[in-house]
């Protein structure tokens, strides 16, 4: 059993400690869906305010669901579509305060109203997304924004 503490006293803490869980988490095992799956069930259960965390896999230049936690969604995204498909063709972060204002937001439920997407590299080529939706407005802040970005970077080599 893992039993992580995550502390949640303030953002760059909670980013620190999650940071930490997540390289032990995945230390020594090469099977990406693996670590994948735990790195979404990690992300969901520390992070409040969330109510879907997953990844899209770069297959063949179209974005594939991967293991998440949250509702059913979408499984194929097209690179430049929505949310996900713009962090993938442009990769860059793309963190969205009002998704109903994004255009071409694509809606996997309805009670999301902020989102985060990360783009995972590796050697330069993109390998995944990281994507955190939350029903709050404008969840998503720069320091999330710092904190993912280490996730993803701890996430690209095994993945
Ligand atoms: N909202 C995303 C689609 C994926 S779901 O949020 C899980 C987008 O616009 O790319």
């Amino acid at each position: 059993m893992y039993d992580f503490k995550i502390a949640a006293a303030d953002k760059a803490t909670l980013y620190q400690d999650l940071a930490q869980a997540l390289e032990a988490l995945i230390a020594d095992e090469p099977d990406a869906i693996a670590n994948m799956a735990n790195a979404a069930a990690l992300i969901w259960e520390s992070l409040p305010d969330v109510n879907w965390v997953g990844f899209y896999r770069n297959v063949g230049d179209e974005l594939v669901l991967g293991p998440f936690r949250g509702r059913p969604a979408c499984i194929r995204i097209p690179f430049g579509q929505g949310v996900c498909g713009v962090a993938a063709q442009t990769r860059q972060v793309q963190r969205v305060d009002d998704v109903h204002a994004f255009p071409g937001h694509i809606a996997c439920d309805a009670a999301s109203n902020s989102e985060i997407v990360v783009p995972i590299l590796r050697d330069g080529e993109l390998v995944a997304v990281l994507d955190i939706d939350s029903p709050k407005k404008a969840r998503f802040t720069e320091e999330d924004e710092a904190g993912c970005l280490k996730l993803a970077e701890i996430l690209a080599e095994t993945i």
